[in-house]
């Protein structure tokens, strides 16, 4: 009896998480109660694998606390000048992969945690490997077109957002091999330029029309307490670069992304 009860139970669980809205997976994470908590297998700065329940629904979250300035950084990169490594970024990141209508970023939220403000973070579920583990195992996507349009779409949200920290292990691709960013704690630099032009090869459509349309006020409102006014000036100084780059490419540089559920 008991295990049949745990058998309906464990699939209306399964059943419900795909259905969630994302202003649902957001209050989910707001509210449900951290269960257990476990450090993070991979990763640098000692995130937190929590696992959340609020009676209903138990789904695990990323946990990120660090809030860093540092007038000079030396990073794999070189030196950094003002570097930041903040939670902030990733709630920054996914609210703006929301107004793009990108669907590729998890929900983030901010949440306290062990007396500290820290990004709460949906978790993503059925990882098959990071990209790094993609290119060591030489896996390729069953669907080329796809797997090449997401990952334009990620190079060019890297440069938008001015991201100094996409390593393969910031690339996690699901069962189905949709592409998911995560972990944007070192970007939204307030530097005008493209970090790297080269990056920028096809865009698509929607996105393109989505970054025409972001404008100061909207950023503000939507970011507000995660971004500065000097980090949506970088943001808007890059788009334009990169709806220029577009605009001269013209039609043969874009493509329709099908969107994900
Ligand atoms: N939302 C998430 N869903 C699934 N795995 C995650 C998520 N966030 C982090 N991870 C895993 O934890 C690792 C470390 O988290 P990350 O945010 O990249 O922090 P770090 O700054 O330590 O690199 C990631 O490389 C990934 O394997
Ligand atoms: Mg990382």
């Amino acid at each position: 009896m008991r295990f049949a009860l745990y058998l309906v139970s464990a699939v209306s669980l399964c059943a419900q998480v795909p259905d969630l809205t994302l202003a649902e997976k957001e209050e989910f994470l707001r509210t449900a109660k951290v269960v257990s908590t476990k450090d993070s297998k991979t990763g640098i700065t000692g995130t937190i694998r929590a696992t959340l329940s609020n009676g209903k629904l138990t789904h695990d979250a990323q946990i990120q606390t660090i809030d860093e300035s540092k007038s000079r950084f030396e990073g794999s990169r070189g030196v950094e000048i003002n570097f930041r490594d903040s939670y902030k970024f990733n709630i920054a990141g996914y609210r703006l992969g929301r107004l793009l209508g990108l669907n590729m970023i998890p929900p983030s939220v901010e949440r306290n945690y062990a007396g500290k403000s820290a990004a709460f973070t949906w978790w993503i579920d059925e990882v098959m490997f990071d990209e790094a583990a993609r290119m060591r195992k030489k896996e390729a996507s069953p669907d080329t077109e796809k797997w090449n349009r997401e990952m334009n779409v990620v190079r060019i949200f890297d440069q938008l957002i001015a991201n100094t920290d996409r390593n393969l292990g910031n690339l996690l691709i699901t069962k189905n091999w949709d592409i998911w960013m995560i972990d944007h704690t070192r970007a939204f630099r307030i530097s005008k330029e493209l970090l790297n032009a080269k990056n920028l090869v096809m865009c698509d459509r929607n996105f393109l029309a989505a970054m025409r349309k972001l404008d100061n006020a909207t950023m503000r409102t939507a970011m507000a307490n995660y971004i500065t006014s000097s980090e949506i000036s970088g943001i808007l100084a890059r788009r334009d670069k990169i709806v220029k780059f577009f605009e001269a490419g013209g039609e043969k540089a874009l493509f329709t992304l099908e969107s994900r559920p």
